[in-house]
Parts: C-alpha cells; sequence; structure tokens
C-alpha cells in the first residue's frame, strides 16, 4: 500500500510549496492537481472552446490526454505528448481552469489519473477535492488555509520581487473570487474533509507548517 498525504486549500495559501518540502523530506512524490486542470485549461483555450458551454468543454475534455512525468523529481505536465509545464502558471489560465474544473467529464479524466499514480506511489498530493474524492483514505490530510488579506500580499510581494506593479486590492478581488467559484461548484467542492487537520498558515512560517505536517507523518 502506498502512503498518501492528501493537502487541500484555497489558492494561495501556500500548498505547492509546502508540498514539495513534505514530499523532499519524504521522498515522495509531489503531485500538483491544479497544474491538472491548468493544463486542461490551456488545451480549451488552444481550441477556441467556449467554457460556458458544458456540452463543448466535455466533449474536447475526452481529446486531451494528461500525463505527468517527473524529471529530477521535477513534475512536468504532457498535453498530447507536448510538455507544457512552462505554461500553465499564468492568472488567466488558472482562471479558467477553475471555470473548466466544475465539469464532471473534466473531472473525472482527471480524478481517474490521480488515483492511479497514488494506488501505486507514495504521494503528497494538494488540490481541492484530494481529502474528500480523489484519496479519501489518506493517511495524512490536511486543510491549509489563510486569510484572503494574507493570500492577497504574498501574491502581490510576488509579482513585486518580479518587476510589476501589482494592485494588490485587486489580487485580493480575485482571490475571494476563485474561492468562491471552487467552493460552491456542485461537483467536489473546494471543503474540509471531516477528518482533515486544519491548518490556518496566516502567521506561520513554511518551516512551521511543513513541520506540522511532518509530524503529522510520524516525523519529529
Ligand atoms: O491550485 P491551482 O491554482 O493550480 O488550481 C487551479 C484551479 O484548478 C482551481 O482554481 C480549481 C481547479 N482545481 C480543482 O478543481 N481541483 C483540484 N484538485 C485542483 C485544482
Amino acid at each position: 500500500m502506498s502512503y498518501q498525504v492528501a493537502i487541500d486549500g484555497p489558492a494561495g495559501a501556500g500548498k505547492s510549496t509546502i508540498a514539495k518540502i513534505v514530499a523532499a523530506k519524504k521522498s515522495f512524490i509531489y503531485v500538483d492537481t491544479g497544474a491538472m486542470y491548468r493544463a486542461m485549461a490551456v488545451y480549451m483555450v488552444r481550441n477556441n472552446v467556449d467554457p460556458s458551454n458544458e456540452d463543448e468543454v466535455s466533449a474536447r475534455a475526452e481529446k486531451a490526454d494528461i500525463s505527468l512525468e517527473y524529471v529530477d523529481g521535477i513534475q512536468h505536465v504532457f498535453l498530447n505528448g507536448e510538455d507544457v509545464t512552462g505554461q500553465l502558471r499564468t492568472e488567466e489560465t488558472g482562471n479558467m481552469a477553475s471555470v473548466v474544473s466544475k465539469y464532471t467529464a473534466v473531472r473525472t479524466r482527471l480524478v481517474d489519473i490521480q488515483k492511479n499514480i497514488a494506488s501505486k506511489t507514495n504521494v503528497v498530493m494538494d488540490g481541492r477535492d484530494i481529502g474528500t474524492v480523489v484519496l479519501p483514505d489518506a493517511d495524512v490530510k490536511v486543510y491549509l488555509t489563510a486569510s484572503s488579506a494574507v493570500r492577497a500580499k504574498r501574491r502581490y510581494d510576488e509579482l513585486v520581487a518580479k518587476g510589476e506593479k501589482p494592485d494588490i486590492n485587486k489580487i485580493e478581488e480575485d482571490i475571494i473570487a476563485r474561492d468562491r467559484q471552487d467552493m460552491t461548484r456542485e461537483i467536489s467542492p473546494l471543503k474540509k474533509a471531516d477528518d482533515a487537520v486544519e491548518i490556518d498558515s496566516s502567521y506561520m512560517t513554511i518551516e512551521e507548517v511543513a513541520d506540522k505536517i511532518l509530524s503529522l507523518c510520524g516525523e519529529k
């Protein structure tokens, strides 16, 4: 049986940063499921699919072959054989991913792949529905959150470091809109699994959060 660590939470709570540290420490693979929804979003944009048209999105989703490969422990996402990893982290793609991820056809396709990976390999997997739907029997479940103001400030600092001049109020508005979209959709909405440990990272350092999760995994 593989060992499974599930981390769910809203955008910007620090899931991927923390999950990578925990995975490296445990020598597990890190599965970023958001990147798979983002690859699906890239596919829809490339094919001019109207994201509000479920039939169109569903028909297209069947033609998107999304797979993961690991190079030196880093996840690469392939879309119909092409490595699209470098194209996934834009705001536009994130917002499109949030829209198309509400459809059953998209979710079933990606959840099957995620379950399959975690059945064979020890994983730290992060997303929105990992503890509730993808890995309901995970060994450790964490719901990682932080206030929208703190998440907006983290994003703001990242963009400033890249030389951009972002509007922090707009960033927070986008975060709140994305939370609402992810939490209120009908299928697999973002919510804390009953048996997940909730960690509010608003006033914790990255190391403190990672240590807390490692202690849940039985590390001292
Ligand atoms: O974690 P992220 O920002 O890369 O995710 C992008 C979008 O994908 C997110 O807004 C909702 C969707 N998503 C999902 O529905 N289920 C997951 N397990 C992961 C992401």
